[in-house]
C-alpha cells in the first residue's frame, strides 16, 4: 500500500485550502500520515540545533529523533502539501518544517562535485493553496517547494492546485472552489 504524507500547513479552522486538500487526499489510494504543522510546533534551526545536527551527521546517526521528519518524508510515496497563500508564499511554519526535512544522508546528498541528488522514495508531490487575490505568476511558495522537490529530492511529478481571488469583494467563493475541486478530480 502506498504511503501518503500529508503536510498540513493550514492555519484557520475554516480553511478553504484544507477543503481542497481533502479533495486531493480523497482521490489518492494508500495510507495517509499527517504532519499538522500547527500541532508540531517545530522550532527554526538555531545555533544549538545546528551544532547538534552537525554532531549527529558527523556520527552518521541517521536514526536520531531529530531526523524523524526527514526519515518520514524520505519514506513517503506521495507527498501532499496544503498551505494558504500568505505574503506571496506560504506560512513560515512550512519553511521551519523544511529545515527539519533537508538532512543530508536522509532526504538528499551531494555528489563529490557538489551536485545534489535525491534519496526520497516519492515520485509525486501535490501542492495545494488558496489565495485572497490573483496569484498572477507569483506563486513563490510553490516555485520554491518545486525547486527543492526537483533539485534536491528528485521528485519528478510536482504539481499545484490553486483557487484564487477568494477574498475579492463579490467573489463567488463556492464557484471558485468548485472549479478548483473539478480540476483536482480531473488530475
Ligand atoms: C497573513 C496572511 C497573508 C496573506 N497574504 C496574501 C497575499 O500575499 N496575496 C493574496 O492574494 N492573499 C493573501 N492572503 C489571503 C489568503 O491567501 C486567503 O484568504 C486564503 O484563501 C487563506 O487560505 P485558508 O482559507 O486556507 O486559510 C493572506 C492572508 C493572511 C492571513
Amino acid at each position: 500500500m502506498e504511503k501518503v504524507l500529508f503536510i498540513n500547513g493550514c492555519v484557520r479552522p475554516e480553511s478553504r485550502t484544507m477543503t481542497l486538500a481533502r479533495r486531493v487526499l480523497a482521490g489518492l489510494d494508500g495510507e495517509t500520515e499527517e504532519v499538522d504543522l500547527a500541532r508540531e510546533g517545530l522550532r527554526p534551526l538555531d545555533l544549538e540545533g545546528l551544532r547538534r545536527r552537525e554532531a549527529l551527521l558527523r556520527e552518521r546517526d541517521y536514526g536520531a529523533a531529530d531526523f524523524r521528519y526527514a526519515r518520514q518524508f524520505a519514506a513517503a510515496d506521495v507527498i501532499v502539501v496544503a498551505v494558504p497563500y500568505w505574503d506571496l508564499s506560504f506560512p513560515a511554519a512550512l519553511k521551519v518544517y523544511l529545515e527539519h526535512v533537508m538532512i543530508t544522508g536522509v532526504t538528499f546528498d551531494y555528489s563529490p562535485e557538489g551536485i545534489p541528488f535525491g534519496l526520497c522514495r516519492a515520485g509525486k508531490l501535490i501542492y495545494v493553496t488558496t489565495a485572497g487575490g490573483p496569484i498572477q505568476g507569483a506563486n513563490l511558495g510553490f516555485d520554491y517547494v518545486k525547486a527543492l522537490a526537483e533539485g534536491f529530492f528528485a521528485i519528478r511529478d510536482v504539481r499545484c492546485f490553486s483557487a484564487e481571488g477568494l477574498d475579492i469583494a463579490g467573489a463567488d467563493v463556492k464557484a471558485i472552489l468548485a472549479r478548483a475541486a473539478a480540476e483536482i478530480d480531473w488530475g
